[in-house]
């Protein structure tokens, strides 16, 4: 007979989930439990898909992190997690099954001994839960441990299986891959020892949203784009991620980053891939990732004084953010007085390819700008006769936007008639709102992404290769920057960046399209 302790622990809320879509039986292991990424996405992003009927009825997750607690009290921990960052509220009912799969493993992520404990637990889950051996390791820990828990892993036994045969290995390795090319190199160099590379998932979250995946939909379910999306039409391309928050509790991190590696190397270069590359030949991971890597290799290389022409730096000063005072970064906590981290990029780069030579591609980030806004913009060929400028004086370029968030949606500014005798020219916007297309529930994020690597899906994780050419976009940039004083700061928080960012664009003709 068996008691209800000892039954196996089967999650009643995927009762009805659509088969195909279902993942197999899966334990996640979440190595950094106890942190920020825990608490503000993966939880919440966890108890959506069990909310949602998207996790498998035999399903188990297994928190790592060093601080020693009873399974209870991580539960209740978490509990307070997703009331505090989920997005859709949390319901007891939905809870109270949820809290059944989670588990606290105690560990030092050098320590061999927690390994072996972590592999009694895994081994006790598969007979318990029914998760029949298949593991998704999320690495939400300081990268400095990535390579060293994936030797771990490995001299546990922890490794076993592929990426989709059954009993699967996969891996989800947090950003920042590396620290610059060389670093990246090296982890890669070292997890590809004891991983083959469709194991290893590579997040970026900005892969994750709705939004930046429409992109892919605009280009490729749109036959009217298409001959329009090059050199021939595109007399520019801007991508502007503006952040109104400043470092809040990140510090630690961020003084050894700054807003290059942090966004630029990362979401930015993400972000324009999908922009720029060529149709893929069909809809496999590796086909697109073909072509997103092939847009990373053809950008120019920026290097030594070059440098100094294509790209600008920043540092906020104190300043006013939505009607509040805040601190210059040099004041925040954690933060060396004397610091010289960029919370401020704007680079001006070239893809030396057949479809984009000679449009340039300006990209631009920071931190306290006025508002949070990320968006990509296309600005058109002015036509090449301007035959109502005696009207109207010049006449605005066509301009196709795609706003990442918030507000998000897709814009195309044509020039229209203003209504009335006269022939004045005024531009229009054909507008698609997200919220007042779509209804119902917009998955965030991290819970795209863990589902996909749940079903192990990799199309919207970043490759070896893809990762490497992005550093290697910007390496001429943080060498450069390394060795050459700067005078930090340089803008005020509430403003859009330092004046030689303006300066930058300038010189070429033109403007920041200001979000
Ligand atoms: C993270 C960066 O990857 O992205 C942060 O480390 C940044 O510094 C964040 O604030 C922005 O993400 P989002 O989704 O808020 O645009």
């Amino acid at each position: 007979m068996t008691t209800a302790l000892e039954a196996p622990l089967v999650n009643p809320l995927a009762a009805g989930l659509p088969s195909e879509a279902v993942p197999q039986p899966l334990t996640v292991v979440i190595f950094g439990a106890t942190g920020d990424l825990s608490h503000r996405k993966l939880l919440p992003a966890l108890y959506s898909l069990a909310a949602g009927h998207m996790l498998p009825p035999h399903f188990a997750v297994v928190g790592v992190a060093r601080r020693e607690q009873e399974h209870e009290d991580f539960r209740s921990d978490m509990r307070q997690a997703v009331g505090s960052f989920g997005d859709q509220g949390l319901s007891d009912a939905v809870w109270d099954s949820f809290a059944q799969s989670l588990h606290f493993c105690q560990g030092q992520f050098q320590d061999p001994h927690s390994y072996r404990a972590l592999k009694r637990e895994l081994d006790s889950l598969k007979e318990r839960a029914g998760t029949c051996g298949n593991v998704l390791y999320y690495l939400a820990t300081p990268p400095q441990f990535d390579a060293d828990i994936v030797e771990n892993l490995h001299a546990a036994g922890l490794l076993t299986g592929s990426a989709s045969e059954t009993p699967w290995t996969r891996i989800i390795f947090e950003k920042p891959f590396g620290h610059d090319l060389d670093s990246a190199r090296e982890l890669n160099r070292r997890i590809h020892e004891h991983l083959r590379e469709d194991q290893i998932y590579r997040i970026d979250h900005y892969l994750g949203k709705e939004t930046v995946q429409n992109i892919m939909a605009v280009r490729f379910a749109n036959g009217i784009l298409e001959p329009l999306w090059s050199r021939n039409y595109v007399d520019n391309i801007q991508i502007t991620a503006a952040e109104a928050i400043g470092v809040e509790n990140r510090a630690s991190y961020y003084e050894g980053a700054g807003a290059l590696r942090d966004m630029v190397q990362s979401h930015l270069l993400q972000v324009f891939s999908l922009v720029a590359m060529e149709p893929p030949v069909s809809w496999s991971p590796k086909a697109i990732h073909d072509e997103k890597v092939k847009v990373l290799q053809a950008m120019t290389r920026v290097r030594g004084g070059e440098v100094d022409h294509q790209a600008v730096r920043g540092q906020y000063g104190p300043g006013w953010v939505g009607g509040k005072p805040v601190a210059g970064y040099r004041q925040e906590q954690g933060v060396s007085p004397e610091s010289n981290v960029d919370t401020f990029a704007a680079l001006k780069l070239c893809v030396d390819s057949w479809r984009w030579a000679g449009v340039p591609i300006y990209l631009r980030t920071g931190k306290r700008l006025p508002r949070r806004a990320t968006e990509v913009t296309l600005t058109f060929k002015s036509p090449p006769q301007m035959l109502f400028n005696r009207f109207s004086g010049p006449v605005q370029d066509d301009v196709l936007t795609m706003r990442i968030q918030p507000d998000e949606g897709v814009t195309l500014t044509l020039n229209s008639k203003v209504p009335g005798q006269g022939f004045q020219i005024q531009p229009v916007h054909l507008d698609f709102l997200y919220g007042a297309t779509f209804s119902g529930h917009v998955p965030e994020a991290y819970e795209r992404l863990l589902l996909d690597a749940m079903r192990g899906d990799s199309t919207l994780f970043t490759r070896t290769d893809e990762v490497e050419e992005g550093w290697d976009v910007i390496q001429g940039i943080l060498d450069r920057w390394a060795e050459t004083p700067v005078d930090f700061p340089n803008y005020p928080a509430g403003s859009w960046g330092p004046p030689a960012s303006d300066e930058l664009i300038q010189t070429d003709g033109r403007q920041w399209r200001n979000p």
